[in-house]
């Protein structure tokens, strides 16, 4: 190797150590992520299962020689002082009681979405978050994936389509994964299928709006997936359809559109503005297991220039996890603990998106549209009055 090779081929060394708490399906992609950017090193896993304990460290085998630390319980997982951050990677129902071990360490803290199962633990975590020493990023990365960093950087760097006024997205996906101990086959421990899962979308249509919510309408329920699903003799209550309409207080109206009993995964956003619409999609055809396409296309019609682009990351990101959200998700974390300031979800972010979501479970449920500064004041949520 010549000198200048060596400089070309070499890397820093991690200059972060990070313990894994949850080492199921994304904490195992989180240390896959660790390994691959390189600017941290997993130092140490903790799980409630041995199972998921062995199958991480199985697998990390073959990504990295670096022996593991396995912690006999949380407190030990949290308060070792050769750790730098700590990831939750835990079941949603979880997340409150392990972030408040975690929080005694004072160390920076991941916490994955959603944040909690319920408004009242979020309003918790965003006071205690408020006056923590450290700080806490909330796993909401698909505002890193390709289609909508572009779709972000149109809208509201470039005004593209002038002052945006509509937003519609949707998923198109086959049923939930299965998951340790299926705790995503019920409400009370995933915090039901909008928050679980759709907070994701909440939370880009939040910050699409940049504005606060003020009514929310849904209909919705479960049609088709896990019917017949029982665990310890209790059935299945969670939700595979709805159809949400969202009201911001400046005007912007949006809707979602869920539902998961499809063949295929496919994600939609459409932007629509005084100057301009935007398109953004990304469709993976499961059944076949070909590559996924992902578009952006700006219709500008006599304003402008209209455009229609296939974006993407690296292969190899892509297949990381998420489509390489998960890998830029871990930059703005490692950058965060090198002091920078990021562009990463807040727990006050992460609450907003709880807001949405529980307003239109509530709404499915007693088919009326809620307001939400009343849905607000009648769950006490004081950390959120203007
Ligand atoms: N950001 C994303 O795109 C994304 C994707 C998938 C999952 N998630 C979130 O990540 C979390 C975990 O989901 P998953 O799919 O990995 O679930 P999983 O069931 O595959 O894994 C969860 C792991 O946590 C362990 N666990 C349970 N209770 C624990 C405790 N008290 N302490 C330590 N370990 C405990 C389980 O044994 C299991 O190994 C959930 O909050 C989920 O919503 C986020």
């Amino acid at each position: 190797m010549t000198e200048g090779d060596r400089y070309l081929y070499s890397q820093e060394p991690p200059q972060f150590n990070l313990v894994i708490i949850g080492t199921g399906t994304i904490g195992q992609e989180h240390m896959r992520v660790a390994a691959m950017l390189g600017r941290a090193r997993v130092h140490g896993i903790y799980d409630t299962q041995a199972h998921s304990l062995d199958a991480a460290e199985e697998n990390f085998k073959k990504l990295s020689s670096d022996t593991l630390v396995r912690y006999p319980d949380l407190q030990s997982a949290c308060n070792d002082p050769a750790a730098d951050a700590l990831m939750i990677c835990t079941p949603n129902y979880t997340h409150f009681e392990v972030l408040k071990v975690a929080m005694a360490s004072s160390k920076p803290i991941f916490l994955e979405k959603p944040m909690a199962t319920d408004l009242q633990d979020a309003a918790a975590i965003v006071a205690m978050s408020a006056s923590y020493s450290s700080f806490i990023q909330i796993g909401l990365q698909y505002r890193y994936k390709a289609q909508y960093v572009e779709a972000f950087h149109e809208a509201l760097d470039r005004r593209s389509l002038g002052i945006v006024k509509t937003i519609s997205v949707s998923e198109h996906r086959p049923p939930f994964l299965d998951k340790v101990g299926q705790w995503n086959k019920f409400s009370r421990f995933s915090g039901g299928t909008l928050v679980e899962k759709c907070c994701h979308y909440f939370d880009l249509i939040n910050l699409l709006a940049q504005a606060r919510p003020s009514r929310v309408y849904a209909s919705g329920g479960q049609a088709v997936n896990f019917l017949d699903f029982e665990k310890d003799s209790e059935r299945s209550d969670i939700d595979d359809h709805a159809f949400v309409v969202i009201d911001y207080n400046n005007g912007v109206r949006a809707s979602f559109t869920l539902n998961m009993f499809c063949p295929d995964f496919s994600e939609e956003i459409i932007i629509v503005g005084d100057e301009g619409k935007l398109i953004a999609q990304e469709n993976f055809n499961f059944q076949q297991q070909a590559e996924s396409t992902t578009t952006v296309e700006i219709l500008k019609g006599e304003l402008g220039v209209s455009k229609k682009m296939d974006v993407s990351y690296t292969r190899a990101l892509e297949q990381s996890g998420h489509h390489g959200s998960t890998f830029y998700e871990h930059i703005a974390f490692v950058d965060q603990l090198e002091g920078k300031s990021v562009d990463c979800a807040t727990a006050l972010q992460g609450m907003w998106s709880m807001v949405v979501a529980s307003a239109a479970q509530q709404s499915m449920i007693t088919g009326q549209a809620i307001d939400i500064e009343e849905f607000i004041e009648t769950n006490d949520l004081k950390i959120l009055q203007p």
